[in-house]
């Protein structure tokens, strides 16, 4: 399959877990990716009928974050798919919460996905598409996770306003909103709050980070070309029924 044949795309925190899983989807379909991670070595390979390149950088550092699109720019002249995944979710009650906790969670969920789809608009022809990676936890209140939540709802509601603002220029701008995922992030949780949250999930299992992957190609991909504006969820039920 080949859905992404000969487009440019960049994933903001494209290594490891779902952002990685993404980045490898578009590859594998045919488009060129820029993935970006701090963790990452430099390089490129090819995959499926694509490449991945990987690229250092830290999103949540906006002058970082500018040079890396400028880079983009000058190479491959333009960014046709952009998926902004780089996220962090802490606990912490309101009598936890501190500035610091704020300013962390809200500088990459929020501030850095902001000034990359700014940055990448700039340089996207007319018809592209970009996923945001949210979160269920946009609508539902997790006891411990309301910074994370208000972060994710305002990924929510930035689709909307720019799937209003960019329909002139046929760019759709959607959100893929995993439940509990199998990553990194939900290994740092407790084995309680791993099963508390299964026992939420109506297929009964965390969903993995290729099943999200697959719903970020859909909204990636001429396969949704009536769709902007929309969340997507990708959650085994957990918070649809
Ligand atoms: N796993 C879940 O259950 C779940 C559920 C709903 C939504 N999500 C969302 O899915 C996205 C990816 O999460 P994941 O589960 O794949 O977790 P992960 O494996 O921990 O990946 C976290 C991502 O965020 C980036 N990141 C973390 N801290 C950063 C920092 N301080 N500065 C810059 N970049 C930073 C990482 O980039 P580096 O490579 O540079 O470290 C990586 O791309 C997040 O937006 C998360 O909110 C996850």
């Amino acid at each position: 399959m080949s859905r992404l044949s000969g487009k440019i795309a960049v994933v903001i925190g494209g290594h490891g877990g779902i952002g990685g899983a993404i980045a490898e989807r578009f590859a594998a379909e045919g488009a060129t990716v820029y993935a970006t991670s701090r963790r990452t070595e430099e390089g490129e390979v090819g995959l499926g009928t694509g490449r991945l390149r990987a690229r250092r950088v830290d999103a949540s550092d906006l002058t970082a974050l500018a040079a890396f699109f400028e880079a983009v720019s000058r190479e491959a002249g333009r960014v046709d798919v952009l998926a902004v995944n780089a996220g962090i979710s802490e606990f912490a009650t309101l009598d936890d919460i501190d500035e610091d906790h704020f300013d962390r969670t809200f500088n990459i969920n929020v501030r850095a996905l902001l000034f990359a789809t700014k940055a990448a608009t700039a340089i996207m022809p007319d018809g592209g598409t970009i996923v945001l990676v949210g979160s269920i936890a946009d609508a539902i209140g997790t006891r411990g996770y309301g910074v994370y939540g208000a972060t994710k709802a305002a990924v929510r509601s930035f689709a909307r306003t720019w799937a209003n603002e960019l329909a002139p220029r046929n760019i759709r701008v959607n959100v893929v909103a995993p439940g509990p995922t199998d990553t990194a992030m939900m290994a740092a949780a407790s084995d309680e709050v791993r099963e508390t949250l299964t026992k939420l999930i109506p297929l009964g299992r965390m969903g993995r980070a290729d099943e999200v992957a697959s719903a970020a190609l859909f909204l990636a991909s001429d396969q949704s070309s009536f769709i902007t504006g929309a969340e997507l969820p990708v959650d085994g039920g957990m918070a649809q029924v």
